[in-house]
């Protein structure tokens, strides 16, 4: 299954890969979502061992999930830090993946009041 290979955060060792989730904004729209990698302990950001890139998902209120868009980085230059600009009130909660090139898929999820 491929939820098999995407880790959380009870695989978390000292380099931390969790993406935070932060969504936030005016409640009238033009809101937004915010995902980084390693927000407290900072992940290695070499050619040889980095964050690839980052996806953010939405579940929406009635159950449908909508790829709400995806941030590469380019190692060494650009860190695992983006923003997604969306009206967070048509989601009940969003899922965020990170991907590592050595340490492989993390999952995250956050709901919204
Ligand atoms: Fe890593």
């Amino acid at each position: 299954m491929f939820a098999e290979i995407v880790k959380g955060a009870e695989a978390e060792g000292k380099e931390k890969h969790v993406p935070y989730l932060e969504a936030g904004g005016r409640k009238s729209g033009g809101s937004r979502v915010k995902i980084v990698v390693g927000k407290e302990v900072g992940h290695p950001n070499t050619r040889e061992h980095h964050i690839a890139w980052v996806e953010l998902y939405g579940e929406k209120k009635d159950g449908q999930v909508i790829a709400l868009g995806r941030a590469e980085f380019a190692p060494g230059y650009s860190g695992p830090n983006a923003r997604f600009h969306l009206d967070i009130t048509q989601f009940r909660a969003f899922h965020a993946l990170a991907y590592c090139n050595v340490h492989g898929l993390w999952q995250n999820r956050i709901e919204v009041k």
